[in-house]
């Protein structure tokens, strides 16, 4: 069987008429498929259609589309009377409730309507592509189709290929996709697919370092935008998509996986979610709101510099650090060992403050961390161990902050903030591509377009350099016992042989 996506007369069935089925319905009418829209509830598909033709006659406004392109698409908008009505479609796609015995229903309500070649999607961003097209009579024709919200915005759609889904399904999809201007990432049909497989390590990781004391939701924020590049802060995206929807989202892929490590969700937002405190919809999440202004706790004030001398301990970053203490105006001392009046700068790479002043012979009342790889120019990040004494803590802090450049001081941690998070988003994407989930270049397209991170998690990964991350991943093992920081034998190989992240089995 085949589909030939681009032929002139494509019709598209759109089953389910909320916020998805509209995107979708606006992106392939404008790119010229006739689409029959239906729901289940009586007005839906017709209000859809209404908000639909608004849409598209905004952008012929702002001079997106020609008014002539915008009447065209309009009028390929059609409402259904009835499901029978979907009898002519080459392609179905689904974006109806997310409930498994709903959408199987639907599944085979429609094989009873449309012809056997007619390819039939769902946009289900939870639910197993392969169990909704096990209700089918024909499953070969199943694929998963997942749009992200608002569509015609969010230019990414993964293709799903489910256990029985036939090649020519998922080549159609693609070949859609692209006709609506949109770029197909093929992934295997597992939990979360890519994006929300790739995305459980911003938030979990960030949880965890909140968790442990580390520090506050803003400065980890503060510190993940300012240091390592994110639009958002992690605690700023759970309070935008509300807790009652992502907290069981950690939860189902935590227990899809069989409760693997690194997806472990977080004690912290049951608990919030359980009080009511979901984010911007209901006034309070991590943050409170002022209509819709987030309301940011101040940031600690800037304590005097330290005037001492200061020591910079040997290792990864030395360098780039000893020379940010010399432009600060700061005395360098030069000996093997500190001085007993020295501040102890200490360059981590995965270690925590207190393994490496003990690793290193220090006093550690008088060492404190600072993070080389993410933020010495932007953001720079502090971290103590339990007995560093305030006053080096405060100096330090007041030395790094010299000239204005903004400093987060936090709790001692295995890779301070930004290596931790970056590691673990890093070691995610590359256990994706172990599973052969999606190719290389796929997952990091599905992660820049579709999370909006600074880089793919492998070119990222590339980036900073594999055996680096592999450095980072190691120490926290060893420190914290924790298998969640186990490094994926995708990274650990590639960096072994001095290869790039990016590069696929032979
Ligand atoms: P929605 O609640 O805005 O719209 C669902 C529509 O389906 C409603 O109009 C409802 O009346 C209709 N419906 C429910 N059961 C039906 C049935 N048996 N037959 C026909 N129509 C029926 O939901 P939304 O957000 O558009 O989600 C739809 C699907 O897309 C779900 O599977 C969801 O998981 C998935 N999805 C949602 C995303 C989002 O950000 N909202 C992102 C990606 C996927």
């Amino acid at each position: 069987m085949s589909l030939d996506a681009n032929r002139s007369d494509l019709v598209l069935g759109l089953v389910g008429t909320g916020t998805m089925g509209r995107g979708i319905a606006q992106i392939a009418v404008a790119s010229g498929v006739s689409v029959i829209l239906v729901d289940a509830r009586p007005g839906a598909a017709a209000e859809a259609r209404d908000a639909v033709a608004r849409m598209l006659s905004k952008l012929s406004e702002k001079g997106k589309l020609t008014p002539e392109a915008c009447a065209n698409a309009t009028a390929r908008l059609t409402v259904a009377a009835s499901m029978a009505d979907l009898a002519p479609c080459h392609v179905v796609v689904e974006a109806i409730v997310e409930d498994i015995a709903v959408k199987q229903a639907l599944m085979r309500d429609l094989e009873a309507i449309v012809a056997p070649d007619c390819l039939i999607a769902t946009n289900t961003s939870s639910l197993s592509v392969t169990s909704i097209a096990a209700a089918c009579r024909l499953p070969g024709r199943v694929g998963g189709f997942h749009f992200f919200n608002p569509v015609p915005l969010m230019k990414v759609v993964e293709v799903i290929d489910g256990v029985m889904t036939e090649s020519w399904v998922v080549d159609a999809l693609t070949a859609l996709a692209r006709r609506m201007g949109h770029a197909p990432v093929k992934a295997k049909d597992t939990p979360g697919f890519i994006v929300n497989h790739a995305g459980r390590g911003f938030g979990t990781e960030a949880l965890k370092l909140v968790g442990e004391g580390v520090a506050d939701f803003a400065t980890v924020d503060r510190i993940l935008k300012g240091a390592a590049g994110f639009r958002m802060g992690p605690f700023e995206l759970l309070d935008l998509t509300a807790l009652d929807v992502s907290h069981p989202v950690m939860e189902s892929i935590y227990d899809q996986y069989y409760q693997e490590p690194r997806f472990r969700p977080s004690p912290i937002t049951r608990q919030r979610l359980v009080a009511g405190l979901l984010g911007r919809k209901t006034g309070r999440g991590f943050y409170a709101y002022e209509g819709d202004k987030a309301v940011v706790p101040p940031v600690p004030a800037v304590p005097a510099a330290w005037t001492g001398p200061v020591w910079v301990a040997p290792g990864e970053g030395e360098e780039a650090v000893s020379a940010l203490v010399a432009k600060l105006g700061a005395t360098l001392e030069k000996g093997v060992m500190p001085s007993n009046e020295a501040l102890c700068l200490v360059p981590i790479l995965g270690e925590d403050c207190t393994t490496a002043a003990v690793r290193l012979g220090l006093d550690a009342t008088r060492a404190v961390a600072v993070d080389p790889l993410f933020g010495l120019e932007t953001h720079r990040t502090l971290m103590t161990n339990p007995v560093t004494s305030a006053a080096i803590r405060d100096g330090a802090h007041g030395l790094l902050a010299t000239g204005g450049v903004s400093v987060g001081v936090v709790g001692d941690s295995p890779g301070l903030i930004a290596q931790r998070v970056v590691a673990t988003i890093i070691n995610i994407g590359c256990d994706i591509a172990q599973q052969r989930i999606a190719t290389p270049e796929d997952i990091d397209k599905a992660v820049t377009l579709g999370l909006g991170y600074p880089a793919g998690p492998l070119a990222w990964g590339d980036r900073i350099g594999a055996d680096k991350v592999v450095a980072i991943l190691d120490a926290m093992l060893a420190i914290t016992h924790d298998p969640r920081y186990r490094a994926s034998l995708w990274l650990r190989r590639r960096a072994l042989l001095g290869v790039s992240l990016l590069t696929p089995e032979s």
